[in-house]
């Protein structure tokens, strides 16, 4: 039976949400999946990426990065995430990817660009629209939350931003990555 690795970071749960999705689909294959918030482990204990027949990393961008801890994890465990690269799949949750035109644009900008560098090709990547989580006591707080209000009044049009869940996650287009990973497991 295959077993598939699947971590994730996030700094606001929208992330989380697509990783969940994604781990439903793929144990509806009769597939056997481990799931871990980066953010909740210390390095070390993700176990060695051999123990699994695929690994699946997700992040959020924030002003064009990734979560600290996904950056800290492909730094570190580069050397066996080469290894792995035929059965790697790595997304990102991001607002460029919101726009289906723009979605290629994100892939490039935010993962390849990012981890040519470091010498790593996933076999399977994907850019995922995101969220803005303006509903009452939403973990966007502060200044961030105010920035946040005018891009959708000015740049998107929204007029009452405030109090709503923009929500631009293609649940579809999720699902999709997930069988398309399940493919290539079937390939290996
Ligand atoms: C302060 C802030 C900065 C952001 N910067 C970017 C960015 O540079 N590029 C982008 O495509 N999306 C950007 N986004 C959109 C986020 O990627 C989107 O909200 C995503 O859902 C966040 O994922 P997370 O909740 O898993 O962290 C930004 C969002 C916020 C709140």
């Amino acid at each position: 039976m295959n077993k598939v690795l699947i971590l994730y970071g996030t700094r606001y749960g929208t992330t989380k949400g697509i990783s969940d999705e994604i781990e439903k689909v793929i144990q509806e294959k009769g597939i056997s999946t481990e799931s871990y918030n980066l953010k909740e482990y210390n390095l070390k204990e993700i176990p060695p990426l051999e123990e699994y027949d695929g690994v699946i990393i997700g992040t959020g961008i924030k002003i064009k990065r990734w979560t600290k801890v996904v950056k800290k994890f492909v730094q570190k465990r580069k050397t066996e995430l080469k290894k792995r690269q035929s059965t790697l799949g790595f997304y990102v949750c991001c607002g460029v990817a919101s726009k289906k035109s723009d979605i290629s644009k994100a892939i490039n900008d935010y993962i390849t660009s990012k981890l040519q560098k470091l010498g790593i090709q996933p076999a399977l990547v994907d850019a995922f629209g995101g969220a803005y989580d303006l509903t009452e006591g939403s973990a966007l707080t502060g200044l961030t939350r105010k920035i946040v209000i005018g891009i959708m009044k000015n740049e998107e049009g929204i007029e009452n931003p405030e109090g709503k869940m923009h929500d631009y996650r293609d649940w579809e287009q999720i699902k999709d990555f997930a069988h398309k990973f399940g493919e290539l497991l079937k390939k290996d």
